[in-house]
């Protein structure tokens, strides 16, 4: 399959198998993510790699919690339903069995330019994740989900530099079920300026 092919089928999936994702090919999903474009050449991000899914589980389950799920936005993915959609969803992982966790620079978190270099690395990585077969959805309330008691802790104990905070998750397993179809996109979001 074509770059521009696999970037359309690619979705977000949400219902897991129980089944581990390979060390080989997380490493190569992280691989992806680090060299993913970055403000400044700074490589300003750190990746963790959680495998353990009893802990992926519990940090899933702080970070549901961390979302406001009856603000009454539902019909965010009828065949892959997100915590907002589906209300007795405990975990905002989704049973995912292995958790990237996009780091950034503390002092710079709050910058256009650093959260966007967070989410270039999590694009990297479901789009190498889609391409081993490995199925992903990038979450958010990462900065949220760490502020909650208790939870600086595993950072620490995982040895992250204190100057780094998480920014962003990119959940990664594989699928329970069958994978969604393409999404029609909108129309009119193109514009194209033509040559004089
Ligand atoms: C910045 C960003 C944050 C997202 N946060 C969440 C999230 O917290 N929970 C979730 O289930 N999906 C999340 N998603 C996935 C989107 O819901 C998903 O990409 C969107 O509905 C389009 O569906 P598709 O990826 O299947 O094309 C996020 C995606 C992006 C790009």
């Amino acid at each position: 399959m074509e770059m521009l092919e696999k970037m359309k089928m690619r979705r977000s999936i949400r219902k897991y198998r129980k089944v581990p994702v390979e060390r080989e090919k997380l490493e190569m999903i992280m691989e992806a993510g680090i060299y993913a474009p970055n403000p400044g050449g700074r490589q300003g991000t750190k990746v963790i790699m959680l495998e353990d899914a009893e802990l992926i589980e519990k940090i899933g389950i702080v970070n549901a919690a961390c979302e406001n799920r009856n603000w009454g936005g539902r019909g965010v993915s009828p065949e892959q339903p997100s915590i907002i959609d589906d209300l007795s969803i405990r975990s905002g992982f989704y049973g995912c069995q292995a958790l990237g966790i996009v780091c950034v620079e503390r002092e710079r978190a709050a910058t256009v330019n650093c959260i966007g270099g967070a989410f270039t690395v999590a694009e990297n990585m479901v789009l190498e994740a889609y391409d081993l077969g490995v199925s992903s959805c990038i979450v958010g309330r990462a900065e949220a989900t760490f502020k909650q008691e208790g939870m600086q802790a595993l950072l620490d104990e995982w040895g992250l530099d204190p100057a780094y905070m998480p920014l962003v998750f990119v959940c990664l397993g594989y699928i329970d079920g069958n994978y969604p179809k393409l999404k029609p996109r909108h129309e009119g979001r193109t514009i194209y300026i033509g040559r004089k």
